[in-house]
């Protein structure tokens, strides 16, 4: 048994970060490659929005922007309502979160449980048939209604990208040792891909980071198209994104990061979450474009108990997505030369 060697801690904010960087040595054949899995699910909300939370409180908090007894209006997809709600609590603050339909039902009932009031928007944008600008509307109704209330903005804040410059990017390369060849990071506001960029121009790394996007997403000039996952991609584009420019952009669909997801569930023994699942199945995709030596990073931005009753449940990927029977040859035909580890000693 290992000895215990965390000493005690004074608040829950403490166990926040230095999250475990775990390789991954079932999701390819090629032993040449080392893969790493960065682990955000073990921060305290469960996910690397309590990072994002944490700079976009602090910062308000700094600026004299809000105090306690004051009121915190977001939107969120689902994680950040989860972080700030923790903060919140922590801090004092009222907490109103705008979500819609997409969101996951548990990650909304956490929200609530640590004392959020949560909105639901029930319409996409009638212009845009977008969901975000609906929640945008929303956030600008409540902010009238609640005096003394303020929105963190997560889409334009850059408080945010020194959590993720400072925290997860230096955590990486510290736990490595050195700046891997290749990051691999799921976009939506971009704070934590635009963090981890920075951190690694500042050390003049060579680093090659890949945005990971939806299929649908507006995001580095996407085509607008219905998305059904959570977490990942944009309906609008956020003022973050033009602060840093990733080295590639790879978009996937929703098969395919549903497809991802389950791979490494079943060969690593973690749930990812959806945006974890895209994240592998574009890993998967440039396989063939690694070098001997080369190490990838693959951040795991959440855990995948949120979304067993979506990416997991072949009912809903049935009714929702696509054929379940058709996922496990998805990755295959992603990369032709693709075999997982067992395949090859089958
Ligand atoms: C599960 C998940 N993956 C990826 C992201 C993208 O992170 P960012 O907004 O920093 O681009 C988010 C953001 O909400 C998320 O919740």
């Amino acid at each position: 048994m290992n000895t215990p060697t965390q000493a005690p801690v004074d608040s829950i904010n403490e166990t926040k970060g230095n999250t475990p960087l775990v390789r991954l040595s079932r999701m390819s054949s090629d032993s040449a490659i080392s893969i790493w899995g960065k682990l955000e699910s073990f921060n305290p909300g469960g996910s690397a929005k309590d990072r994002s939370a944490a700079a976009l409180l602090e910062d308000a908090l700094m600026r004299g922007q809000v105090s306690p007894g004051g009121t915190v209006i977001e939107s969120s997809s689902g994680n950040l309502g989860v972080a700030l709600a923790r903060e919140c609590a922590l801090r004092s603050l009222h907490f109103h979160c705008v979500v819609d339909p997409r969101a996951n039902s548990q990650t909304v009932a956490t929200m609530a449980a640590l004392g959020a009031t949560v909105h639901h928007v029930t319409q996409p944008d009638p212009e845009t048939g977008d969901w975000l600008a609906a929640r945008q509307t929303k956030v600008a109704e409540l902010l009238q209604e609640f005096p003394n209330s303020i929105n963190l903005d997560q889409y334009s804040n850059q408080a945010v990208f020194e959590a993720h410059s400072q925290g997860t990017m230096r955590e990486i390369v510290t736990q490595l040792g050195h700046a891997p060849s290749h990051l691999f990071v799921a976009v939506s506001t971009t704070g934590t891909i635009g963090g981890c960029l920075r951190y690694l121009r500042e050390i003049d790394a060579n680093t090659k980071v890949i945005a990971v996007d939806a299929m649908g997403s507006v995001l580095y000039d996407g085509t607008r198209a219905d998305r059904v996952l959570p977490g990942f991609g944009a309906g609008v584009v956020p003022e973050l994104s033009r602060q840093f420019t990733p080295d590639d952009v790879i978009r996937i669909d929703s098969p395919h990061a549903i497809a991802g997801a389950r791979l490494v569930a079943q060969r690593e023994g973690f749930l990812p979450g959806a945006s974890g699942g895209a994240v592998a199945a574009a890993f998967l995709s440039m396989i063939n474009e690694f070098g001997d030596n080369d190490d990838a990073v693959l951040i795991f931005h959440d855990h995948g108990n949120a979304y067993l009753d979506t990416v997991y449940d072949d009912d809903w990927v049935r009714r929702n997505v696509c054929e379940p029977e058709s996922l496990p040859n998805l990755l295959t035909q992603l990369n032709p030369d693709h075999t997982t580890n067992d395949e090859e000693s089958a």
